[in-house]
């Protein structure tokens, strides 16, 4: 069954200063995603940890963080049918070696690490991640 959902998604570091910001949103508006909320921003160390604190036994914890606080990231909330399985499809794998062709990662991701874009995997992720970024008022549409 088809259910509307949200999810929220970021254009990482790597992908920003690639320049991918617009092809990547492309990707969203050709796929139908609506654009419900989108900000620039960059997030410091501790923001990072607090984001990925699911993580924080993870032997990449520290590296990832130090990532994703390095630069400016593109934070936005989409809305679609089944939004968190589409977009974890048009994303692919996170590994972009195992991403398949015509995916944000194989095409933008060069590594694990560096891998173009993150998605919410699920929706109690999905709910925890749109609040992160944005607030009730922003959301409310
Ligand atoms: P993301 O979807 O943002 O969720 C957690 C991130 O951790 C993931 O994308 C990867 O960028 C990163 N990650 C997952 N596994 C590894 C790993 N083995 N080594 C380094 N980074 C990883």
């Amino acid at each position: 069954m088809k259910t509307l959902q949200r999810t929220l998604t970021i254009v990482k570091p790597d992908a920003v200063r690639k320049n991918a910001i617009g092809d990547i949103i492309e990707q969203f508006e050709k796929n139908n995603f609506r654009i419900l909320c989108l900000k620039m921003l960059e997030i410091s160390k501790h923001q990072a940890e607090q984001f990925y604190a699911v993580h924080a036994a993870k032997p990449f914890y520290n590296s990832l963080t130090d990532f994703m606080s390095s630069g400016p990231i593109v934070a936005l909330a989409l809305e679609k049918e089944n939004a968190i399985a589409d977009l974890r499809k048009l994303m692919g794998a996170t590994n972009p070696a195992n991403a398949e062709e015509g995916t944000i990662r194989k095409k933008w991701g060069a590594s694990i690490e560096h891998n173009a874009i993150h998605g919410s995997d699920a929706e109690d992720t999905a709910g925890f991640e749109l609040s992160f970024f944005f607030a009730g008022y922003e959301l409310a549409k």
